[in-house]
């Protein structure tokens, strides 16, 4: 499914793996990976269904880390573009996921958060590796929403995982590219 209304292109990198050291480089500026390449009249960022989990109101919030700090670290960004390759500045980016153990928290907003882009449409979050649960393969929700355009909710995937094969919601081109 496109969602070619909304427009928006949301290429990531995920930075994985990286120890707390690194990730507080980042916050304090360290510079974020190089604009990938996009063509003009790009494909739309695929939509995909937000699932049972979401939740509405979630903080103001870049490190979602802190939220379970026993699990693997991954440090997640991207650009957010329009068709035509423009950065998108102040753009919503929410993010919810699973925590290492495959649960969700559905009464507060551990590893819930969102974020706006920047001048150059960049966002990124710290957060964890989500684990796999019951149907689904390891994967992280966003919600992405240019000022005061529709939103474009969709998944991101991670490459080479056992269970992308038979995970029906897998798309192969919302995976993450791995640094
Ligand atoms: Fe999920």
């Amino acid at each position: 499914m496109t969602c070619r209304r909304q427009g928006l292109i949301l290429p990531v990198l995920a930075l994985s793996s990286l120890g707390p050291g690194r990730g507080r480089a980042l916050a304090q500026g360290m510079p974020l990976p190089l604009t990938p390449a996009c063509h003009d009249r790009a494909a739309p960022t695929i939509a995909q269904t937000e699932g049972p989990y979401f939740r509405p109101n979630a903080p103001l919030k870049r490190d979602l880390a802190a939220d379970a700090p026993n699990a693997e670290p991954l440090l997640v960004g991207g650009h957010v573009q329009d068709v035509h390759c423009r950065p998108v500045a102040g753009a919503l980016i929410e993010f919810w996921q699973a925590d290492e153990n495959g649960s969700y928290d559905r009464r507060g907003f551990r590893l819930r958060g969102h974020q706006f882009t920047d001048e150059q449409g960049r966002w990124w979050f710290s957060t964890i590796f989500p684990a796999a649960y019951w149907t689904r393969t390891r994967h992280l929700h966003v919600k992405v929403q240019r000022p005061n355009g529709p939103m474009l909710t969709t998944q991101l995937y991670f490459p080479d995982e056992p269970r992308n094969g038979w995970d029906r919601e897998f798309e192969p081109r919302l995976q993450l590219a791995m640094g």
